[in-house]
């Protein structure tokens, strides 16, 4: 793509991912991180005493009205990001919305249509779509490394440590481990494998009743399957298997994230081949804020890499899920 332009950034949401994004802005070149946004003022003060900012505000209402503002980060809740990003596109700003996009795809539709009405450039921050290792892993595929696909098993896992984050748990939160995490092996499964044709899940419900843990098994008309699995209350190693008639890639702990090596294992030789992969300092969330500044330079309403047609498709994919597992949330009502 064209040459980076000085773009500048504010955070809407003073929470824990948000620290991190503003921390890897710092790496991003020409990002400026201009304004923070929280609902409480002295919760914006102290996050800008680490990541200092021009605006530091007690509102989302008043960074939306911001000038000198180029691009919205929605840190909020999954349960808020329709509400925060149907906000900011009122006011013609630009959007990165963290993941889970909405709660659900009709939620997700209606942001979709509002971005494209408007002419307002919207993406989900699928972060891991970005990171260099996923990328490889695809080249690897594209190149035939793997044969003919037979199938992916991924996990992810944590039990979180007290005080428990209450959104993790919360139904008029999003709560539950599918949203959170869960999103991410079926990213995988389904940006590797695409949409499956049918879905078989089942939950463990947690006492708020939303899923603790989720098992999924994606079919695909071949007969290939991708089995899937999240969980709050254990932790696992978050690790996943793509593999092929010719051979098998694993993606170690964890597998979204930075952190994660490609080991291939060819063929039916069990010696495996550690893949390089090009590493930076940061958390991983730089490369998804370039890709941003990257089409805003460009003047492009959607990324050409992880466009809206896609996250509609990983929404309409999670509500299925959902539909299979029987969990409903009140939003889902209406
Ligand atoms: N990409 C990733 O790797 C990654 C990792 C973790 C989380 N996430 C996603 O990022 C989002 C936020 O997660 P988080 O872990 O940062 O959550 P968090 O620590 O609870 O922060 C969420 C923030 O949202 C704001 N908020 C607005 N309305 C709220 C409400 N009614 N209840 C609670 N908070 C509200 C609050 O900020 P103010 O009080 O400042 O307004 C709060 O601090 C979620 O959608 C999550 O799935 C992504």
């Amino acid at each position: 793509m064209g040459n980076v332009q000085k773009t500048r950034w504010g955070i809407l949401a003073c929470g824990r991912i948000a620290r991190k994004f503003a921390d890897d802005l710092k790496h991003v070149a020409g990002a400026e991180l201009v304004a923070v946004a929280s609902r409480d003022l002295e919760r914006a003060k102290s996050f800008a005493e680490l990541f200092p900012a021009r605006h530091v505000l007690g509102s989302y209402e008043e960074l939306v009205q911001l000038d000198d503002v180029d691009v919205i980060y929605v840190a909020s809740p999954h349960s808020h990001h329709f509400e925060h990003t149907m906000l900011c596109l009122d006011h013609d700003k630009a959007v990165l919305c963290e993941k889970a996009f909405a709660i659900n795809s009709v939620q997700a539709g209606m942001m979709v249509d509002k971005a494209r009405e408007k002419g307002v450039f919207l993406m989900e921050a699928l972060w891991s779509r970005f990171l260099p290792h996923y990328i490889k892993v695809r080249e690897m595929i594209d190149a035939g490394m793997l044969g003919e696909m037979k199938g992916i098993l991924a996990n992810f896992g944590f039990k979180p440590a007290d005080p428990v984050p209450p959104r993790l748990f919360d139904p008029a939160l999003g709560g539950g481990s599918l949203l959170d995490i869960g999103i991410y092996p079926v990213f995988l499964a389904q940006s590797i494998l695409g949409v499956p044709e049918n879905i078989i899940a089942q939950m463990d419900k947690s006492s708020t009743g939303v899923d603790e843990q989720c098992s999924i098994i994606f079919q695909y008309p071949n007969g290939i399957t991708a089995t899937l699995f999240s969980s709050l209350a254990t932790n696992l190693e978050t690790d996943a298997d793509i593999f092929g008639r010719n051979g098998r890639i694993r993606l170690t702990n964890r597998f979204y994230e930075p952190s994660a090596s490609i080991q291939y294992y060819p063929g039916i030789v069990s010696t495996r081949t550690e893949i390089p992969v090009e590493r930076e300092a940061g958390w991983g969330y730089q490369h998804e804020a370039r890709h941003v500044q990257e089409c805003l330079s460009l003047g492009l309403k959607e990324s050409p890499v992880w466009g809206l047609d896609k996250t509609l498709e990983l929404m309409q994919t999670l509500d299925r899920i959902r539909a299979a597992m029987g969990l409903v949330y009140e939003v889902d009502k209406n």
